[in-house]
């Protein structure tokens, strides 16, 4: 069972605006979906309501110490790390931390191996962005060429 955190990152480190992604890529959409696929998937309260409804076929694992989610079919609220790092003993799949922020730094320490997609934009009035040193500790292992000039790097811990 690997913990994979999967990102889209613009060249100054940008991933969100008001809630939403601040471009948009369906190839990067279509890897995501092919990436996640039959897997389970872990995601903050801001990020749920940006998507709007549970992602199909896959585990939606949402995050929220404070936010009502409501229960639906093929979808968990967990209020904390460790719960969610618990119930992946007994999943028998990989387990994606497909953001945002505060999720991304939240596991942090569990995270083994992150797909990042270079998105070649510059987005100044973005609101949300990764921490510069979110790849420290990590060496790069795969570079591949996506379609819409989007760059897709798999980097696993040193
Ligand atoms: N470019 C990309 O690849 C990408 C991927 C995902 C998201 N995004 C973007 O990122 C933005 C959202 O990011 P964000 O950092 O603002 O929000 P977020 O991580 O999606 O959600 C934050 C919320 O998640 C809950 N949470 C996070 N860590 C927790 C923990 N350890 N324990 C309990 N609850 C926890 C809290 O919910 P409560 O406040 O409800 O308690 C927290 O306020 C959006 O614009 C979204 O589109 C971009």
């Amino acid at each position: 069972m690997a913990v994979t955190g999967i990102v889209a990152v613009s060249e100054n480190l940008a991933i969100g605006k008001d809630g939403k992604l601040p471009w948009h890529y369906s190839s990067d959409l279509q890897f995501f979906k092919k990436t996640t696929l039959h897997n389970a998937v872990v995601m903050g309260s801001r990020t749920w309501e940006g998507i709007g409804k549970p992602l199909p076929q896959r585990l939606n694992i949402i995050l929220s110490r404070s936010s009502q989610i409501d229960e639906r079919p093929g979808v968990l609220h967990f209020r904390n790390t460790e719960s969610v790092m618990a119930l992946t003993e007994y999943l028998n799949c990989d387990l994606f931390v497909i953001g945002g922020d505060k999720t991304y730094t939240s596991f942090r320490e569990h995270i083994t191996r992150w797909i990042v997609t270079e998105v070649p934009l510059v987005i100044e009035d973005a609101d949300t962005f990764m921490p510069e040193d979110f790849l420290d500790g990590f060496e790069l292992l795969i570079t591949e060429e996506g379609d819409e000039d989007l760059t897709i790097k798999t980097y696993g811990r040193k």
